[in-house]
């Protein structure tokens, strides 16, 4: 268990599927992720139950614990694709409860993960891709210490409209130790 001010980063439990059957299903959350298709129970209790055999894959459940003894499931958040030999992990982060965004939980999500990234998995280099007209998750990246370090023009359509992808990093360098 990772523990923030307000928030906490926690083992994923299968009761949650329904949550985020019901996030992963919404266009307003998913025009920002890389997914379109419908998003079936079966499919999602698949991936909760593959994920004890992937190494390179880590998901916490991100609960906000600001009201004690009343935690409350807001959303997730991991980092996956790691090379061990490079020590580079790629990651991703939802608020997925909308009345929950835009509250610094998905910075303080983010801090605690990278903060693991860091000192518990030895990675040397975190990187996430975000879409162009994502302004407030880039916000919240750079409040983090992500910066952009490139973009690929026009490489995904959203919303009726080609938008550039752009990669953001931070490494061990600029993380406090
Ligand atoms: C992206 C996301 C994780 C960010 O978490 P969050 O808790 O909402 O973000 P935070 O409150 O920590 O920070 C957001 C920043 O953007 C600002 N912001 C909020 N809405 C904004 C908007 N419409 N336009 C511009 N900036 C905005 C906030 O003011 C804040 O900056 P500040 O602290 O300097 O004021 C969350 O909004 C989310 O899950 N969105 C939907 C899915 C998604 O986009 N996932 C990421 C895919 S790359």
């Amino acid at each position: 268990m990772l523990k923030g001010e307000s928030v906490k980063l926690a083992p994923l439990k299968r009761e949650y599927i329904k949550n985020f059957l019901e996030w992963l299903n919404d266009p307003e959350i998913t025009q920002y992720l890389d997914m379109y298709r419908p998003l079936t129970r079966d499919m999602e209790e698949e991936w909760f139950d593959n994920l004890k055999t992937k190494e390179n894959t880590i998901i916490f459940s991100i609960l906000l614990t600001e009201n004690k003894g009343n935690e409350k499931l807001i959303g997730n958040c991991g980092i996956d694709d790691i090379n061990w030999k490079d020590r580079v992990g790629h990651c991703g982060v939802f608020i997925g409860d909308k009345k929950n965004q835009g509250k610094g939980y998905g910075a303080e999500a983010l801090r605690l993960l990278v903060d693991y990234g860091f000192n518990t998995l030895n990675l040397n280099r975190i990187e996430l891709i975000v879409y162009d007209f994502n302004i407030q998750a880039m916000k919240c990246y750079e409040k983090v210490g992500f910066i952009e370090e490139g973009r690929k023009r026009q490489a995904t359509f959203k919303n009726g409209k080609y938008h550039d992808v752009i990669f953001m990093s931070i490494l061990l360098k600029e993380w406090k130790i």
